[in-house]
């Protein structure tokens, strides 16, 4: 499979401070390079046989494929950053940098330090979508290969010296200012926009319990610092309990099995939250019980050890 070349997004004559034949250069000679690099790995992969190849050969080219195809995706990532009036943020994009970065004054600094750093060394600064969190977040790179797993960069600062040597020379500095005054708001929401339809990865589904109110360990340790009255069980099964070695801070553990024997503890006027070692079955089946007598349960998602895994406190359990 051949990759295409992408045809120039911004109209160079437009760009304020930023000469034609800068941009000419960057996209024949950078640009097309990282392309045409890109079509010959390619090409030398698909020609060889893996099952023969030396692991360091293949390993080789396959961090120079992997170079070659971010350097071509943000280049033209770059190069449909511009065109536009860097001052004009329009509404939609405004409202994400304000909910993301405090305000769109704090995303640009953020933004050109960023760039800054990047200034005596290459890399590339973006602001990137992560669809897994529903957010932006600005990223530099010192190499093509260092995006986000699963992030989706809509706008791009190339920080490279090709990038800004033919008109600023070392002034970075000149560069970073021209290319926020060029900045084509409108393909940045518009690329925003079309990165916030996608789905974040899919998460774990339990049909079986989905009717049971679940809590994240996030909103228990909210509720503890917010001191809400919340009464925590741990209704690990009993022959786990003998080897584990500790329980949640706050947290009493009763056996799963003799719900009856302990029901009768709790108050109904408090929320219960149930937890198991990673929030599957039990502590769910413990919370249906407990909702069918009548309490304000619910199950820890992830159980025991997201709450570990969050650093939350847990204290010896015997
Ligand atoms: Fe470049």
């Amino acid at each position: 499979m051949k990759y295409q070349i992408a045809p120039l997004f911004c109209r160079p004559w437009t760009l304020n401070g930023i000469s034609a034949r800068l941009i000419e250069s960057h996209y024949e000679n950078n640009y097309g390079g990282a392309l045409n690099r890109l079509n010959a790995l390619t090409e030398e992969l698909e020609a060889l046989d893996p099952s023969t190849t030396p692991a360091h050969v293949l390993g080789r080219l396959k961090r120079e494929e992997s170079a070659a195809l971010n350097s071509t995706l943000l280049h033209e990532l770059y190069f449909a950053s511009l065109g536009g009036d860097g001052r004009a943020v329009p509404e939609v994009m405004a409202a994400a940098l304000v909910r993301d970065f405090g305000s769109v004054g704090r995303w640009r600094q953020e933004f050109i330090a960023l760039a800054t750093g990047l200034a005596d060394d290459s890399g590339w600064a973006l602001l990137t979508y992560v669809p897994r969190d529903g957010r932006l977040i600005n990223q530099n790179a010192t190499d093509h290969r260092q995006s986000i797993a699963g992030g989706i960069p809509i706008l791009a600062l190339d920080m490279y010296e090709h990038a800004y040597h033919l008109d600023f020379g070392a002034n970075a500095t000149a560069y970073i200012a021209a290319f926020m005054r060029n900045i084509e708001w409108n393909a940045v929401q518009g690329r925003y926009e079309d990165a916030v339809k996608v789905e974040p990865p899919r998460q774990l589904v339990q049909k079986q319990f989905a009717d049971v109110p679940a809590i994240s360990v996030e909103e228990v340790t909210a509720m503890l610092a917010a001191g809400t009255p919340v009464q925590i069980i741990d209704a690990r099964p009993r022959h786990y309990t003998t080897k584990a070695q500790d329980i949640m801070e706050g947290a009493v553990w009763r056996d799963p099995e003799r719900v009856d024997e302990w029901i009768g503890e709790l108050s109904k006027t408090e929320p219960v939250v149930t937890f198991c070692v990673y929030g599957f079955h039990i502590g769910c089946e413990t919370a249906i019980t407990l909702r069918k007598a009548g309490f304000d349960a619910r199950y820890t998602a992830g159980g025991h050890f997201a709450w570990k895994a969050i650093k939350g406190p847990v204290k010896l359990l015997r």
